[in-house]
Parts: structure tokens; sequence; C-alpha cells
């Protein structure tokens, strides 16, 4: 793995450092269960991952991938099939998640239609500000190369860039010199 290079290894640095045995996390768009996998590796067979995928697909592979892995679904493992605007599953009270992440677009080598939208997106963001511990983290991965992405991208940016210091710090992770369109990333901290 490259040390930077992509936004998602710059989110596998900066989540690596971060994250400890034990702690609490979402995928909010497990495709094929890469970024899942690296995640629960660092946070353990104590810590829960929760997975989640609008497409059966998508939590078809998550779920070959970590029993190719070692991993059984249990209460620390969960896959969850459905949109991420609903996140009744987690069954909490609030102040939960220590990291989510949202790896937007489409799942790679599937249906290019199927991707995630700025509406939904921005429903689930909301909660999971409300669910993430004090110091949490949220990662957001946003592909611009194509048009329903750029949307994204500036419905996320409007909101993310106005969410109150007093409450959150926002920062953007970009490659400025890399052509065509390059992905860029959000990372909300919590206070
Ligand atoms: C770029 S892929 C994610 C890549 C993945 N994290 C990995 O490591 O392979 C984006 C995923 O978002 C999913 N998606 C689209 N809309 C969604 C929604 N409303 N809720 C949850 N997942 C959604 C797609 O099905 C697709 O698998």
């Amino acid at each position: 793995m490259k040390y930077l290079g992509n936004v998602v290894n710059a989110f596998k640095v900066l989540s690596g450092t971060y994250l400890k045995e034990g702690m609490t996390v979402l995928d909010a768009t497990c495709g094929n269960g890469n970024d899942s996998l690296y995640l629960k590796k660092l946070i353990g067979t104590r810590g829960v991952l929760y997975a989640v995928d609008i497409q059966e697909d998508a939590i078809s592979a998550t779920r070959r991938l970590f029993e190719e892995h070692g991993f059984v679904e249990d209460e620390a493992l969960k896959l969850v099939l459905g949109s991420h605007d609903d996140l009744s599953f987690l069954e909490i009270s609030d102040r939960l998640l220590d990291l989510a992440v949202y790896n937007l677009g489409f799942l790679p080598k599937g249906n290019k239609q199927i991707t995630t939208e700025y509406d939904t997106t921005l429903k689930s963001l909301e909660q999971v500000l409300n669910y993430l511990k004090s110091g949490g983290l949220v990662f957001v991965l946003c592909y611009v190369g194509h048009d329903s992405g750029k949307l994204e991208a500036e419905h996320l940016g409007r909101f993310l860039t106005t969410l109150d210091q007093k409450f959150f710090d926002v920062a953007r992770f970009e490659f400025v010199n890399q052509k065509n369109d390059p992905p860029l990333m959000w990372i909300v901290e919590k206070k």
C-alpha cells in the first residue's frame, strides 16, 4: 500500500493511527468489504463493526471476504442490507460510534446506476454526527469524476463547511496536482 497516493490510502493511514482494539465503527457503504475488513482488523474481535450497503451483491461480497479472513458474523460484526439513511439497526442510545466512513459512489465492477445520492447521504450523515462519540471521526470520500459525484460533493461540501465549529472540526483533503478530477475526502472530528 502506498502511504498516500489516493484518498482511500489517506483514509487508511489516518484511521489506522486513530483506531484501537474494542472501538465501534460504521462502514456506511461497505461495497466489496475492503474498507470494512481493514477497520475490523484494527478494532479486533471485541470491536464492533456495522457494515451497511444497499445492494445484496455488496453484502454477499463483504460476507465472503470476512469468511476468507476467518471472521464470523456475530454481535461484533454486523452486515446490514439497507440504506444508510436508516440507522435504526444501531439499537443504541446516543454517542456510540468512534468512527464512521462513507466511501461514496458505485460498487467497483458493479452496476454504476446504483450510486450514493446526496440527499440520502446527507440524511445519514446528520444521524451519524449524533451517534458519534466525543473525539470520534467521520470520513467522507467523494468521487467527483462523474456527474452524481460532483453534485454530491457540492451538497455535502455546503453541509460540512457550515457545521458549527463549537461542536465539530471539519477538514477537506485533496490531491491538488492530480489530473482528471481526483476524489476528495472530508474528515469530521466531534469535539
Ligand atoms: C465506492 S463503493 C464502496 C466501496 C467499499 N467501501 C469497499 O471497500 O469495497 C460505494 C457503495 O455504496 C453503496 N450504496 C449506494 N447507496 C447506498 C445507500 N443509500 N446506503 C448504503 N450503501 C449505498 C453502493 O451499493 C456501493 O457498494
